[in-house]
């Protein structure tokens, strides 16, 4: 074997491996940082006593009003400071209009006065504002004659964004993309004496496929596939085609004027352009969704052992924060939380 010669000549004045060479050294220049602190943990509750796993997304559960309350004081302690509740509504309860999210009692209601009880300011609670948890045919607005009506629609959000303040969420986060609803939840807040309460838009939602998982969690699929096919509306004439990035511009600028206090774009490793985009343009708080089908590939692929499921958690979220994310709402919150503190998961 010949032996590897140091070839003489001219050598590189820079060399960019030599930071590189030591963890510390790498971590002394890294130019992203992640924490707990800008992760935020969405939970499923279910009206049932006993948590109950979500197949499609392998480590994550739908949990009951206690599981939530525990999960969000557990998050806390890890230095998570946000949980975003997602209800799973009992079929009895869902009905076409989707009536249900504006009675105080429901499960999502009972979720959050029995978080803020045990927390109090400590963990900020959001929750979203749409209708698709609570009507029979999964769409996030009214119904009528296969089209989802705008303003109908914007008007129950409005009276949805009043209940949630009521029980005590600080954070309504419009996730339905109908024209308007930023600014017809302001005024209904204001008008409610809840000014105190901030608006996450979803401003930039794409129409995903991304978002499968979720709608199985919700049980909120097999709904939708019926409604499609009896050809009614499907999700994109509401939510954003991909192909578009302007239009998301257009978006995030209209909820801003409209009151919005942060933006959200949804799902985030596809679209980190657009997350670059909005937050370069607008400067203002920007948040993106590890949506549930982005979680559940790594998930899929890590327990074939095709790929370290806890790297590519952490690398994926530390490319959405690259981008410019603010802040992440992910699946994987808790088990990153653990990563980062040093202790197993
Ligand atoms: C519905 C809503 C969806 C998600 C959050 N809120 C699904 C949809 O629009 O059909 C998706 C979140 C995820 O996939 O993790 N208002």
């Amino acid at each position: 074997m010949t032996e590897v010669q140091r070839p003489l000549g001219s050598y590189p004045t820079t060399r960019l491996r030599r930071t590189r060479q030591h963890a510390w050294l790498r971590a002394l220049v890294a130019e992203t940082r992640l924490s707990a602190a800008d992760l935020i943990w969405p939970l499923f509750v279910h009206e049932k006593d006993e948590a109950e796993p979500v197949g499609s997304m392998p480590g994550v559960e739908r949990l009951p009003i206690s599981g939530v309350v525990k999960a969000a004081t557990e998050g806390a302690a890890l230095g998570i400071p946000a949980i975003a509740l997602f209800p799973v509504i009992d079929s009895q309860h869902k009905t076409a209009d989707g009536g249900h999210a504006l009675d105080p009692e429901n499960l999502t209601c009972r979720a959050v006065r029995a978080i803020r009880a045990a927390t109090g300011d400590a963990v900020g609670i959001i929750c979203d504002v749409a209708l698709d948890p609570y009507t029979t045919h999964g769409h996030d607005g009214l119904l009528e004659q296969g089209r989802i009506l705008n303003d109908e629609t914007v008007a129950v959000l409005s009276q949805q964004a009043v209940v949630l303040a009521e029980a005590g969420c600080h954070v309504v986060a419009p996730s339905d993309m109908m024209d308007g609803r930023v600014g017809g939840i302001r005024a209904a807040l204001d008008a409610a004496d809840r000014d105190d309460v901030s608006i996450l838009a979803y401003a930039a939602k794409y129409a995903s496929a991304f978002y499968g998982p979720f709608r199985d969690a919700l049980g909120s699929h097999a709904a939708l596939d019926t409604a499609k096919a009896l050809g009614v509306a499907d999700k994109k004439t509401y939510q954003m085609d991909p192909a578009n990035t302007a239009e998301a511009l257009r978006e995030v600028a209209l909820d801003l004027d409209e009151g919005a206090d942060m933006v959200m774009v949804k799902p985030a490793l596809p679209y980190l352009d657009i997350v670059q985009r909005v937050k370069t343009t607008f400067g203002v708080p920007t948040l993106a969704y590890q949506v549930s089908g982005e979680y559940a590939m790594i998930q899929a692929a890590a327990a074939n052992g095709w790929l370290d499921g806890e790297r590519a958690a952490l690398e994926s979220l530390v490319a959405i924060r690259r981008s410019g994310a603010d802040a992440i709402l992910s699946y994987f919150a808790p088990r990153v939380a653990r990563l980062l503190a040093g202790s197993t998961p």
